[in-house]
């Protein structure tokens, strides 16, 4: 590859429908209990070159739009969520090269059980796991697993950074070849190199050894998402990719470089996190059919404010059903997704909260693949690296193919994504370039 290449992943929404009530989704809300899309999406994604699937989660229905499940249930928003793990085996076990990255949540998974189920998780797919570690934001979710109510903000990356203490002991609980499996001493493995870990913290206790065994990359791909000022130093210091919600590109350069110096902070070499944007093309045979279907997409979110809220509520526990839609945002404070808040409101300025929900869900990136691929050079330019995280409202075979089959290859023919994977593992691939 000539140019600087950049890295690819995508931002599934659960395992559920993706778009319910999107044209072009086919029956998917019959169809998606069996989950035959998601392992064809990763099949597709595979083909493409991705470093990984994301598959988000959360572990409750929102209701706090209007004190109400009505509109999280009719609409399918983030509702219905199978549990991660299982798709994501589904997925591993029908792929080969890409990584999977499922989401976990530090309250409602004890340490000892993560590490377990990660571990497994990176053994099947012959180190292809990343975890998704997120630290929750609702109440109504803290409340499903006998608790009631998330610690504030700040105190649950404290209790985060204790959490990746005790699962990063347990992964290393084995000693590099603690495995021997030699039949002629008839021994299995070295006992001498299987270690308690005896953690006792202020939030966490676990005695250890791992009963799964080690894993197959030492250590799972860490993705995290953080993006409020205790956030970032958080998923600095343990992260080997972070996912980005901001835009533009002086945002995203802002937000690299605020990244990398952080890692160096941390004694940790700038180029081992991967940091990766969000992006929505929207593409088109031709720069007009493009703009149309931007239109289209436009007139949609015009026409579904409601729902768009009630999606940021349930993210940042704010209900938007109780304000007024035509007059400006006040102040709003959460003690969920703060840096998501945070620039909603930046990019509101003193539009009307209608207009600023159109406002934050329109994209640039808009035209034929070819186009489309020189916008993304241009900001991977401008940014710095490191690739782009695909987070589109209407997820189908249609959009995948749109991505994998038109805007990919438009792409590695410029040089900027690669067209074969050069290792098994994922953390391999992903500091490849
Ligand atoms: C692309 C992206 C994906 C995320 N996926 C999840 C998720 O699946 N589950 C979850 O609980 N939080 C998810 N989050 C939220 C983050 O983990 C984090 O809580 C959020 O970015 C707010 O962090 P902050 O309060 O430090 O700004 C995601 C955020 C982003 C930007």
């Amino acid at each position: 590859m000539s140019a600087k290449p950049f890295h690819l992943a995508w931002f599934l929404q659960g395992s559920s429908v993706q778009a319910w009530g999107e044209p072009w989704t086919g029956n998917i809300g019959r169809e998606w209990m069996v989950p035959k899309f998601f392992i064809e999406m990763a099949q597709s994604l595979e083909r493409a070159g991705f470093d990984y699937v994301l598959l988000e989660d959360s572990s409750y229905i929102g209701e706090s739009f209007k004190n109400s499940r009505e509109i999280y249930l009719k609409n399918g928003l983030a509702v219905p969520r199978q549990d991660p793990s299982v798709v994501a085996s589904l997925m591993v076990a029908s792929t080969s090269r890409i990584g999977i990255v499922p989401t976990f949540a530090t309250f409602a998974y004890p340490p000892y059980l993560l590490a377990r189920l990660v571990a497994t998780l990176d053994q099947v797919s012959s180190g292809r796991i990343g975890w998704n570690m997120v630290t929750g934001s609702s109440d109504y979710a803290a409340r499903n697993f006998g608790l009631d109510g998330l610690p504030e903000h700040d105190l649950r990356y404290d209790m985060a950074d204790e959490y990746m203490q005790v699962v990063n002991g347990l992964w290393d609980s084995w000693e590099p070849g603690a495995i021997v499996a030699d039949r002629e001493s008839g021994v299995l493995i070295d006992h001498t190199k299987v270690h308690a870990i005896n953690y006792e913290g202020k939030f966490y206790k676990s005695r250890g050894p791992l009963n799964s065994g080690p894993c197959v990359q030492g250590r799972p791909v860490i993705a995290q998402a953080g993006g409020s000022p205790r956030g970032r130093q958080f998923a600095s210091q343990h992260a080997d990719t972070i996912v980005a919600s901001v835009k533009s590109v002086q945002a995203m350069k802002e937000y690299r470089a605020d990244i990398r110096a952080r890692l160096v902070e941390h004694g940790r070499n700038a180029d081992h996190c991967k940091v990766l944007f969000m992006a929505d093309p929207i593409l088109g045979e031709t720069a007009s059919a493009a703009q149309e279907r931007k239109q289209l997409r436009d007139a949609s979110i015009a026409a579904n404010v409601e729902q768009r809220l009630a999606f940021m509520g349930k993210i940042t526990n704010i209900d938007f059903g109780a304000l007024d839609l035509d007059a400006p945002l006040g102040e709003l404070k959460t003690n969920g997704h703060q840096a998501t808040l945070d620039e909603f409101r930046r990019r509101a300025g003193n539009k009307s909260l209608r207009e600023a929900v159109v406002g934050y869900y329109k994209t640039d990136l808009v035209g034929t693949p070819d186009h489309v691929a020189g916008q993304m050079a241009e900001m991977m330019e401008e940014a710095g690296g490191d690739g782009f995280l695909f987070s589109m409202p209407n997820v189908s075979r249609r959009t995948v193919a749109e991505v994998t089959d038109g805007l990919i290859p438009a792409l590695q023919k410029r040089g900027l994504v690669r067209e074969t994977y050069a290792f098994d593992q994922f953390r391999q691939n992903l500091l490849e370039f």
